[in-house]
């Protein structure tokens, strides 16, 4: 399976800060916001990722995360000339995708929890159809919001309803059969012009191929999309880690973990400049020396 990371966008929720900055090149407490959707990628067992983001912003993604090769990752990327919607991603991703199985991450969201890189593994598995998650809200009314009937199955998926039938939001991940590009290409601009991910997951959902899998309590799901969810976001994943000694979304641990590079490759890249950062990564040798 392939990847895909949307880092686009206005950012208008975060003016001014973003009429300098792209938001998803801020800091989450002590990395990038794209590491962490980057790690999801990585812990789903994809190595092959294309990057979205505006022709404006696009350099500053390939100074930070290069060619991927660093991490055992082949990475490339597009540009999105307009924010055309999430949907778009399949538009402009059509050639890197090449009718095989993707995922899409979008660049603000960030996942941390129990169980989830087997949720990850799972879903990348797909073949045939689309898999999406549900995750309970206290806003539905400002998500892709998706109705479930007692077995599990969806009932309905409405995009940020006034009336919402639910409290089970759509978060910013998917994976999608070799079919996505052409379903993408057939959509509609919404009424707010944009190519709607929901729109996209309501075709799979009228041919019975959308599954949506619960992510449970254990699981944290912030959007670092406005000021107050990113200082929440950076104030969590801070706490985490300070208790525990352990980081969220280190490329290069998650990349060590996998198997994507081994401890030689893990070692030099602790050799870079000595940075708290660094010092963490030659720890994960001590402590790992091996991969587990
Ligand atoms: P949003 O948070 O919906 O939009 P935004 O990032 O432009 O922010 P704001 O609403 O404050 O103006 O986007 C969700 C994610 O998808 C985010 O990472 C940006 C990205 N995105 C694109 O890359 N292209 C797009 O066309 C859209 C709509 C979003």
């Amino acid at each position: 399976m392939k990847g895909i990371i949307l880092a686009g966008g206005r950012g208008t929720r975060l003016h001014p800060v973003t009429r300098g900055v792209s938001k998803q090149l801020l800091p989450v407490y002590n990395k990038p916001m794209v590491y962490y959707p980057l790690s999801i990628l990585m812990f789903a067992g994809i190595r092959e990722i294309l990057v979205i983001s505006t022709p404006e912003d696009l350099p500053l993604y390939q100074r930070l995360l290069g060619d991927g090769q660093q991490w055992g990752l082949r990475l490339t990327y597009a540009a999105q000339d307009e924010p055309r919607g999430l949907a778009d991603a399949f538009r402009i991703g059509r050639k890197f995708v090449g009718g095989e199985p993707v995922a899409l991450v979008l660049g603000d969201n960030i996942f941390y929890g129990t169980g989830l890189p087997e949720t990850l593994r799972r879903a990348a598995k797909l073949e045939v159809g689309a898999v999406a998650f549900a995750y309970p809200v206290s806003d539905p009314h400002r998500h892709g919001i998706v109705e479930l009937d007692a077995s599990g199955r969806v009932i309905s998926l409405v995009e940020k309803p006034s009336e919402p039938r639910s409290h089970y939001a759509v978060p910013g991940m998917y994976f999608y059969d070799g079919k996505v590009c052409d379903i993408a290409a057939s959509l509609k601009p919404s009424a707010r012009g944009e190519y709607e991910i929901t729109d996209l997951n309501c075709v799979y959902l009228a041919r019975g191929e959308l599954r949506i899998e619960m992510l449970g309590r254990g699981v944290a799901w912030l959007d670092a999309g406005t000021h107050e969810s990113l200082l929440q976001a950076s104030n969590f994943v801070q706490t985490v880690e300070l208790r525990q000694g352990l980081m969220i979304a280190c490329p290069e641990e998650v990349a060590y973990r996998m198997g994507f590079i081994d401890g030689d490759a893990l070692a030099a890249l602790a050799e870079e400049l000595p940075s708290e950062y660094t010092d963490y990564l030659r720890n994960i040798l001590r402590d790992h020396p091996v991969r587990r």
